[in-house]
């Protein structure tokens, strides 16, 4: 814990020295908390002023075990002192990470065997298109550059994963795009409507592939896709659209990628979020989850059979970074795996995502509140304007930012994502009396709101 002059000194410093990542440069007061972390347990973080909070987004989507966990601390401490690095080029590598790849090829759907690691999401997401394009190439179709991704996916914020991305406020005053994206409309069942005579699965399947399409399926190279999209709105697609996204790649010869960097893991009450639409994808990224953010940790998963095709290369691979495949990073993995097998935290969270879901259905007697979505332990609420049309608010008024903000002073943290959906993400291990607690402080904070936007001041 901290003194308010230790904390008013450090806050000083933080705005004069640090460029946060997606960080407010211009936040009006009142509307971009300050909070310092000191340390956390389980689902619980405390603040330097010692306050407690319950973390309902574990972190950005990733800490699933929870906050505390001594077992990984110790791993990568004993790693660390045999060797905390080395190179993975060359022929070189070691026993952790070897061992990662083989444990990963356990859990992965299908024959998803091999993997290339890397650091973050958007490293991988970059990494899979230039798989994808490679692949190509030694198939003898080198025209096959185009990557086709989804409007709202998000894929990070390199320049690869953020041309793949389909969210503009990423792309403005970022341009040019890296070329050779292109955005598909994706589902949003909600919107969805009827009068196209076909259910939202298919409408939106063809609206991929009428992308694919237009733009010759002879130049397109792979699809990428989260099974839920995050970031861009919590939207769980209908259940046979991804079996239809899958049958279209199959005719037009083109590879599935799935971003699995927020699904993966256990997120969604299964290992992988693809699981619950029994698809498998030619290549798998991953991230967050694997080591629950203790470090720094993802990437890609390809099948035997493009890994079969990458080897017609011979030679160098012309691509990797130096922290692929780093030592305690896949030491903190294994072990963290090993406490989402041993405690059971795959089933742990379809359990408690059930009772957060049937909680947050209890909130729909908030006028504002349109729309309540969830797999496993992903929830998502969405404030309307008007329930009949659909209306969003007016961005400027806020809304979702301020029932983040009630709930915030409650002590709970939630995520007000654009368009004005709430997110949850809790870690795995959140207990069901901190799932209820979540409930309860977004009833009142919505309430507030809601009595808020009625009678503005
Ligand atoms: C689905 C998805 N893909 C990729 C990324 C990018 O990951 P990173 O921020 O580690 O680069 C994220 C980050 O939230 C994500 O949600």
């Amino acid at each position: 814990m901290s003194t308010e002059t230790e904390i008013s000194e450090l806050l000083e410093l933080d705005r004069t020295h640090w460029l946060h990542p997606q960080g407010d440069l211009d936040a009006a007061p009142g509307l971009a908390p300050q909070l310092l972390f000191e340390r956390g347990s389980g689902s619980t973080l405390v603040d330097l002023a010692g306050r407690t909070y319950v973390d309902a987004m574990a972190g950005l989507w990733n800490v699933n075990v929870g906050y505390g966990r001594a077992e990984l601390a110790d791993s990568a401490a004993a790693q660390m002192r045999d060797l905390a690095f080395h190179s993975a080029y060359n022929g070189f590598g070691h026993a952790p990470g070897i061992r990662l790849a083989a444990r990963l090829a356990e859990l992965a759907p299908g024959d998803l065997e091999v993997t290339f690691f890397a650091s973050g999401g958007a490293e991988a997401n970059d990494t899979a298109y230039k798989l994808a394009r490679l692949y190509w190439k030694l198939k003898g179709e080198p025209g096959r550059v185009n990557i086709v991704s989804r409007l709202r996916d998000y894929h990070g914020l390199t320049l690869g994963a953020t041309s793949a991305t389909g969210l503009a406020v990423f792309w403005k005053n970022m341009e040019p795009l890296a070329p050779g994206f292109l955005h598909a409309p994706a589902p949003d069942p909600y919107r969805h409507d009827p009068a196209s005579g076909m259910q939202a699965g298919e409408a939106y399947a063809q609206a991929l592939e009428k992308v694919i399409v237009d733009a010759g399926p002879e130049t397109v190279a792979a699809v990428v896709a989260e099974p839920v999209q995050g970031a861009g709105g919590l939207i769980v697609p209908p259940a046979d659209y991804f079996p239809r996204v899958r049958a279209i790649c199959d005719r037009y010869g083109i590879l599935l990628i799935a971003d699995e960097v927020i699904t993966g893991f256990g997120r969604t009450g299964k290992w992988f979020g693809m699981q619950h639409y029994g698809v498998v994808p030619d290549l798998m990224i991953f991230a967050k989850g694997v080591t629950s953010g203790y470090l720094p940790l993802s990437g890609v998963m390809l099948t035997r059979s493009v890994h079969d095709v990458l080897r017609l290369l011979k030679g160098t691979l012309p691509h990797g970074f130096t922290y692929s495949g780093h030592p305690t990073a896949c030491a903190v993995a294994l072990r963290n795996l090993q406490i989402i097998e041993e405690e059971g935290l795959v089933e742990r969270a379809a359990a408690r995502g059930a009772r957060l879901k049937a909680g947050l259905e209890t909130l729909r007697r908030h006028d504002l509140v349109g729309d309540v979505r969830g797999l496993g332990l992903l929830g998502g609420l969405e404030l309307v304007r008007d329930r009949e049309t659909k209306e969003l608010f007016d961005p400027a008024l806020g809304v979702g930012r301020r029932v983040f903000l009630a709930a915030l002073e409650e002590g709970v943290i939630v995520r007000a994502l654009g368009g004005d959906v709430i997110a949850m993400s809790p870690p795995l291990v959140i207990t069901e009396a901190e799932v209820d607690r979540t409930v309860e402080v977004l009833d009142r904070a919505l309430a507030r709101v809601g009595g808020e936007i009625a009678a503005p001041a």
